[in-house]
């Protein structure tokens, strides 16, 4: 690979002139507490948000449809991007270096892409986005009742120790909040190598009245092989656990519809 030259504080040329953020200057610490204030300021509702200041697509009537719970450094938000470019794609994440990186990668691709002849068509990058947020507390601040088609947990800290379960991002309480956010019909996303958080996610999921497992087979049929393709493979954590050769674990749930009688 051509060497990378260094042009700005955080940027490196690439190797089609084009300049993407360099993840070594945003080193951070691997753990955020969950349960702290971190000093965010929150939307009161989704409808304070300005989703054009995020979503340049976007029209005053449109609102995120995928949410990529802790996102890291962004590889889920950055290879669907193209391949649902109408679909808004909101990262939510709680590290603040971290979430920047996400930002600067995400306008550094919109200028290459609105500058090169390859990167066009679909390829705008004008339909991700990402907050510095901590999901487990302020989830509906940012998303309305239903509004979600997709949610993804890929590779969520496994917070090991019992003492510490109570920080795992699926839990009864949450998945009220999960259950909220999501349309009936939409679709909950998890993986992971840790082989006891996945069946602690599965079995929370399983026992939540709101949510029914639906199985790989059956999302390809349905068309969402390339977004299954992209949970296994596109994030920064899955990738590291294919060159350890670590196992991934997947669980995916819909969210049932209520009949009212
Ligand atoms: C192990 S990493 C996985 C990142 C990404 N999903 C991937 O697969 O590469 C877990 C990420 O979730 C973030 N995170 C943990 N708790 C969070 C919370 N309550 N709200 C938002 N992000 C959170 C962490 O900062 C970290 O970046």
């Amino acid at each position: 690979m051509a060497k990378r030259k260094r042009v700005g504080e955080n940027f490196e040329k690439d190797d089609n002139n084009g300049l993407l953020p360099q993840k070594k200057h945003y080193r951070q610490r691997a753990h955020a507490n969950p349960f702290s204030d971190h000093s965010l300021i929150y939307p009161c509702h989704p409808e304070q948000v300005d989703w054009t200041s995020h979503f340049p697509i976007a029209g005053t009537d449109k609102r995120p449809a995928f949410a990529d719970i802790g996102c890291g450094f962004g590889g889920l938000l950055i290879s669907l991007a193209p391949l649902f470019p109408d679909t808004l794609m909101l990262g939510l994440e709680i590290r603040v270096q971290v979430s920047q990186y996400v930002l600067d990668r995400i306008s550094a691709l919109r200028v290459a892409a609105a500058t090169t002849q390859a990167a066009s068509g679909n390829a705008h990058y004008r339909n991700v986005s990402v907050v510095r947020a901590n999901a487990m507390k302020f989830l509906p601040n940012y998303f309305a009742k239903h509004s979600l088609s997709a949610m993804f947990f890929l590779f969520p800290d496994p917070h090991f120790k019992s003492r510490k379960h109570k920080a795992r991002i699926i839990s009864p309480t949450l998945l009220a909040e999960y259950a909220y956010v999501l349309r009936p019909g939409g679709i909950i996303y998890t993986i992971t190598d840790v082989k006891d958080l996945h069946e602690w996610m599965k079995s929370h999921l399983e026992a939540f009245p709101l949510f029914e497992p639906i199985d790989e087979e059956t999302l390809r049929v349905q068309g969402n092989g390339p977004i299954l393709d992209a949970v296994y493979s596109s994030t920064e954590e899955g990738k590291k656990v294919e060159r350890n050769e670590g196992d991934k674990w997947l669980a995916c749930f819909k969210r049932i519809e209520i009949q009212k009688k």
